[in-house]
């Protein structure tokens, strides 16, 4: 059921004229009608940001972008305890997949010693949901005004500046901190980074608040939402979560020159466009289960998810993604995926050295639980063995599987690993014939929504 060698060649000459339309950032190719040109080709941005934030920050240091974003982490840690991170989809998913990722498990339940210092981190504005907030505020309100460590900022992460559960959100937790801050708007303002566009709604309310322009960061024109996890989107939480942001770029930056310089045979994302490309439009499999091997990296297959769908799902086109964490979802999924219809691909996302030191399974007297046989084996044995179990059963039943080993999930590895998601999205985009910028299709709900509510 899987693709062949012989596929595969047979496809290498359109994938290598992808490759090289990519990084050409082959304007002409959109406006030739070759590739529909939904949004500007522009938003191409993203593949060279790693590279100009790095370059820029070896040239001018403090006064970089880089050298700004690490400032203002530095200062508002140095006030604040917890920080709200606002924002929804692209100005959200990615920093909430690199906290999983990259920082501890529970590690907002750590002490602020234990978190090194840096702040707890918390995401809202990325729903409507009233209970949600209103829990966050609640116990945002319960530490306000007791000792300075245990005050509270914002950063506020919207592109256009205009969405609306970021936007509500902002006023909402906005007037909260102004309250905590004994209704001092100015003091207020200090514990506020904005990230956003060089104009619109939020770079003017950020102003009108007294944000300063030396704090606020912009989302660079030509960047896509889904596609800036790269810029200061991504990088003012990480800095804030005490994540090396220079690693984290220079790992992206590696995936880009191996893209660049990879012969096809070995390039790590033209095989996966390749494989994945081939099992949509040949094998009808429509579905791609993003299997993350590792609880770290639930929010990294959502990430995914969003890319994927937002990007290619266009013109009745574009595989459907689907995030599952083993070995959890094998316990509610793994019988459709034995047996169920034959539409899916299983993408394994594999960690090969775990944080922690391997925890075995204890000898016990107690041996009712029938344990004692693998009294011993560690749980990355046992891991190990899930993953060979279940690609074992896949296999005998025809069902195809891609294996992608990261080596851990720190910083580094984590920018490759975004990097290459993004550019093996926009080379798939260029097989399939979609321009995977813009979301023209989600403007729909919105115009409705707007409506209903009498705007
Ligand atoms: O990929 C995209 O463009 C979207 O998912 C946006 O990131 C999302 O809608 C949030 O937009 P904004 O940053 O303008 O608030």
């Amino acid at each position: 059921f899987g693709v062949t060698e012989t596929e595969l060649a047979a496809l290498q000459p359109a994938v290598v004229q992808a490759q090289k339309e990519v990084l050409e950032a082959d304007a002409k190719a959109y406006s030739s009608g070759k590739v529909p040109a939904e949004k500007d080709p522009l938003d191409h941005g993203f593949l060279d940001l790693p590279d100009r934030l790095l370059a820029e920050y070896q040239e001018k240091r403090a006064e970089s972008e880089l050298g700004r974003i690490m400032t203002a982490a530095a200062k508002l840690r140095e006030k604040v305890d917890r920080v709200v991170v606002l924002g929804i989809g692209g100005s959200y998913m990615g920093a909430k997949a690199l906290m999983d990722a990259c920082c501890q498990p529970y590690y907002n339940e750590l002490t602020r010693a234990e978190r090194g210092g840096y702040p707890r981190i918390y995401f809202e504005g990325n729903n409507i949901d009233n209970d949600a907030s209103q829990g966050l505020l609640h116990l945002l309100g319960t530490q306000q005004g007791t000792t300075p460590e245990t005050r509270w900022g914002i950063v506020v992460i919207s592109k256009s500046g205009e969405t609306l559960e970021t936007a509500v959100a902002f006023r909402q937790f906005t007037a909260a901190l102004v309250k905590s801050c004994g209704g001092d708007l100015a003091k207020a303002a200090e514990l506020i980074i904005p990230v956003t566009g060089v104009t619109g709604r939020l770079a003017d309310l950020s102003l009108a608040l007294g944000c300063k322009p030396e704090v606020t960061f912009p989302v660079p024109d030509g960047v896509g939402g889904r596609f800036s996890i790269l810029s200061a989107v991504g990088l003012v939480p990480a800095a804030l979560m005490g994540l090396d942001i220079l690693r984290l770029l220079q790992g992206a930056s590696l995936m880009t020159k191996h893209f660049r310089e990879a012969k096809p045979d070995e390039n790590l994302v033209l095989q996966f466009v390749s494989v994945c490309h081939l099992m949509e439009t040949r094998r009808m499999a429509n579905l791609r289960i993003l299997c993350m091997w590792s609880k770290a990296l639930e929010c990294a297959g959502l990430w995914y998810d969003q890319l994927l769908a937002e990007s290619l799902g266009k013109r009745l086109l574009g595989a459907t993604p689907l995030t599952t964490v083993n070995t959890r979802d094998l316990h509610s999924r793994a019988q459709q995926h034995q047996q169920g219809r034959r539409d899916k691909l299983f993408v394994n996302v594999i960690v090969d050295k775990w944080r922690f030191d391997a925890l075995p399974v204890g000898k016990s007297d107690f041996d009712q639980d029938k344990l004692n046989d693998i009294a011993g084996k560690t749980m990355p044995e046992l891991m190990t063995a899930a993953i060979q179990g279940t690609n074992e059963a896949y296999k005998s039943d025809g069902r195809p599987t891609i294996d992608l080993h990261l080596p851990t999930t720190d910083v580094t590895v984590m920018g490759q690993y975004f990097q290459w998601l993004m550019i093996a999205n926009v080379v798939e985009g260029r097989l399939l014939g979609i321009n995977p910028y813009g979301q023209p299709g989600v403007q729909m709900y919105k115009g409705a929504m707007k409506r209903i509510l009498g705007r």
